[in-house]
């Protein structure tokens, strides 16, 4: 029976230090109880692509084993799959998986922009565009609060690198807080109401997350009506007071009663008003409300099924990079040579918090020789042995591939390379993986090369010896059967990257600024983050954002895009003219050419990933809103539509634009506030101004006609310091009427 729990009835009956208690976890995973009010304490847990439930024995680091789940595909795989109702139904099962285990929140998902493909945790997340990681994020939080058990979408915000992730402070303009950092989060929270949300374990701007009153009240609450609660990261709070006064509602895990001590005093002291720490409480409260039903409801899941979803997201989600001469689909395995360890060692997720165990395991090798006989070779080790062996294991490799008809090499980073905690020590593959891959390739040039890490990867070097390259990211506990069927063709390959991957570390937007030093990481490449930075900056990169082949071909058609106001209506037509079913993501881009400040080349705004059978078109339709084609003004401090050109272009990736449209869009005026510190250039581009200070502003006649040299110079002075230079009768007072008069309108 559910319990019937009233908030406001409890918290009447709490006194100063029950409160307070509330405020923290009661151990690593629980929140806190009061047994004489009838509070139950409730478990949260890890996230985000599987469920971490620790047994009660577990260690008190939270990083032992975990119940059996299903591990799906990390957000990177899941993310490159674009396929909102997919995500969606991945959401439901995390959902059912997390009820079933009488676990309250799933501590998910994150969707922190990968700001540099060196984040150790970047499988963890979803992109580097804010559109693709919010709807995504959307989808999957969606999905698992419709079972009635919540999610904690993290870690909010300007959490991008692991180094020195507790302390670091992230230095980032507004501009490009509000462009690119913030949106994510700000399309989830509007549009899914995450029962929490977890703020991050470093600062932003000198400040912590976790103190941050601007981030956790002014723009969560005020401006995106956040309605649930902010848990820390586990150990993100240094002190509890200002924490509280900030926004944040609990600290995670347990951390001994100082704090709570503290909050008693300062309430005690009035240094902390006591409604503050109502509004925390009663969050907690009202967290535990609504996940008692769940809790208390007796429910399973089924885990053929769950493994068989795990299957199908992994399959969507990889992305089939190049495809030369149409090596892939294979016939059959017949004449087939797997090589590389990976094949029967499957890297499938990361390492850290997140890591599942998961119910079952499919390796690649075994789905294959599922379906028939074939060579296999482990080419290498994954941690790459003493010299004797490797090559030992390499000339195995040569000699299977040798006599094969097509070799499928399964590379990938080992596991140490990527984790939560600390960063990616290389852009690229192992040497021993690349030195097998070459010796492969000189002896059986048909090689087709897997790929298996949670982040782009270099394959510059060596992408020439393979004609087929499928990037599987880290696909979960099914993805070695999700490859079998992409490899043999049961399923078209429809994943895209969202992610560049670039060719040098040297190309990508954070180098020279990451990950930062003396404690500050500045965001120097500001709103040129991913595509925008290698688009606008023209970059050669390896794949572009956005970019997936498939085992058919698409092509667009119709194009359009009119415009109400800043409401934009894109519409196109895409038909399948392969000869096989498959998937493709339509991406609608904006630029705008002419701004005042730097925008990007392109912008991602919306997508779609429309299913065809051969043959089969559809149209596909978007809205854009104002909102669409603003950007942060960073002097107005809020988003403008500065009027102009702009230009709709719709494509299947960053850089294979298939139709665009240009249009006129009247936006609003521009005019900021005039000064005496306002240059002549303002002055006169001000409607009020402008004609004001020409009248005013004469220059003396034996001056001279002014060369193009001289006004172009004038143009950047202020007006104050042309009244200061007294060189005609525009002297301070005359400025200071002018002033008062346009203030005036
Ligand atoms: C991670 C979070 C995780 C938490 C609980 C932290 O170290 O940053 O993502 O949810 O631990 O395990």
């Amino acid at each position: 029976m559910t319990q019937v729990f009233d908030v406001e009835r409890v918290l009447a009956q709490l006194t100063l230090e029950e409160k307070a208690s509330l405020t923290s976890g009661s151990d690593f995973w629980h929140t806190q109880g009061v047994e004489r009010a009838g509070v139950p304490a409730v478990m949260v847990t890890d996230g985000p692509h599987g469920l971490r439930k620790q047994p009660e024995e577990a260690d008190h680091l939270g990083l032992g084993n975990s119940v059996p789940a299903t591990c799906f595909p990390t957000a990177a795989a899941l993310g490159s799959s674009w396929d909102v109702e997919l995500v969606t139904r991945v959401g439901e099962a995390l959902g059912r998986e997390t009820r079933a285990n009488d676990v309250a929140v799933l501590l998910g998902p994150g969707v922190n922009i990968k700001r540099t493909p060196l984040c150790g945790r970047n499988f963890e997340y979803v992109s580097e565009d804010p559109v693709v990681a919010g709807e995504l994020g959307t989808a999957i939080v969606r999905g698992i609060q419709s079972q009635g058990v919540g999610t904690s979408l993290k870690h909010f915000a300007a959490n991008n690198q692991e180094s020195d992730r507790m302390r670091v402070s992230a230095e980032v303009d507004e501009r490009t807080l509000r462009e690119v950092y913030l949106p994510a989060f700000e399309r989830v929270v509007k549009n899914a109401q995450p029962w929490t949300v977890m703020c991050a374990y470093n600062k932003v701007n000198g400040t912590y997350a976790s103190e941050n009153h601007w981030l956790l009240t002014e723009i969560l609450r005020d401006e995106w009506a956040f309605e649930g609660l902010v848990v820390s990261d586990w150990g993100a709070v240094h002190d509890r007071v200002p924490a509280l006064a900030a926004g944040l509602d609990l600290q995670m895990p347990a951390a001994g009663p100082r704090p709570d001590e503290e909050v008693v005093a300062a309430v005690r002291d009035g240094s902390l008003d006591e409604a503050v720490l109502d509004v925390a409480a009663r969050r907690v409260l009202d967290l535990i409300a609504r996940s008692l039903p769940g809790i208390e409801a007796d429910d399973s899941f089924d885990v053929d099924a769950h493994h068989e979803l795990a299957r199908e997201a992994a399959a969507a989600g990889s992305v089939l990079l190049k495809n030369d001469g149409g090596l892939l689909p294979l016939a059959s395995t017949e004449g087939v040579a797997v090589i590389g360890e990976f094949a029967r060692t499957p890297r499938y997720q990361g390492a850290g918090s997140s890591q599942v165990n998961p119910t079952r395991l499919d390796s690649p090798l075994d789905a294959l020789r599922a379906v028939g006989e074939l060579e296999f070779a482990p080419g290498f080790t994954i941690a790459g042995g003493p010299d004797g062996d490797d090559a030992a294991l390499l000339a195995g490799a040569v000699e299977v591939a040798r006599g094969a008809e097509t070799v499928v090499a399964f590379l990938g980073l080992p596991g140490p390379d990527e984790s939560e905690g600390y960063d990616r020590p290389r852009l690229g593959l192992p040497d021993n993986q690349v030195a097998v891959l070459r010796a492969v390739a000189e002896v059986n040039p048909r090689v087709v090369v897997v790929l298996a890490n949670g982040s782009a990867v270099s394959v510059t070097d060596w992408r020439d010896l393979a004609p087929a390259i499928l990037e599987t990211w880290l696909g979960g506990q099914a993805g070695g059967s999700a490859v079998a069927d992409l490899l043999l063709g049961v399923r078209s390959p429809s994943g895209k990257l969202t992610e560049t991957i670039p060719h040098r570390i040297e190309d990508t937007p954070a180098f020279g600024n990451f990950p930062g030093e003396a404690g500050v990481v500045r965001y120097g490449e500001g709103v040129l983050v991913g595509y925008r930075w290698y688009d606008t900056r023209a970059v050669d990169v390896a794949y572009a954002f956005g970019h997936g082949l498939s085992y058919t071909t698409f092509d667009y058609s119709d194009v359009t895009a009119t415009a109400d106001g800043t409401d934009v209506t894109v519409t196109a037509t895409i038909t399948n003219t392969g000869s096989v079913a498959g998937a493709e993501v339509v991406q609608v881009y904006v630029r705008d050419p002419e701004a005042a400040v730097l925008r990007p080349t392109r912008e991602l705004k919306a997508f779609a990933k429309v299913a065809l059978d051969p043959g089969e078109s559809r149209a596909v339709a978007f809205t854009l809103g104002a909102r669409d084609l603003s950007y942060w003004h960073p002097g107005l401090h809020r988003w403008v539509v500065e009027g102009g050109e702009f230009v709709v272009e719709v494509g299947a990736s960053s850089r294979d634009l298939r139709g665009s449209v240009s249009l006129e869009i009247e936006g609003e005026p521009l005019w900021g506030e005039l000064t005496p510190m306002s240059t002549i250039e303002e002055w006169l581009a001000h409607p009020v101004g402008g004609p004001l200070l020409s009248a005013a502003l004469v220059p003396p006649a034996d001056l001279g006609p002014l060369d193009e040299t001289m006004q172009a110079m004038i143009q950047q002075m202020p007006a104050k310091v042309i009244a200061d230079f007294g060189l005609s009768g525009f002297d301070r007072e005359t400025l200071d009427t002018l002033v008062a008069k346009v203030a005036a309108g």
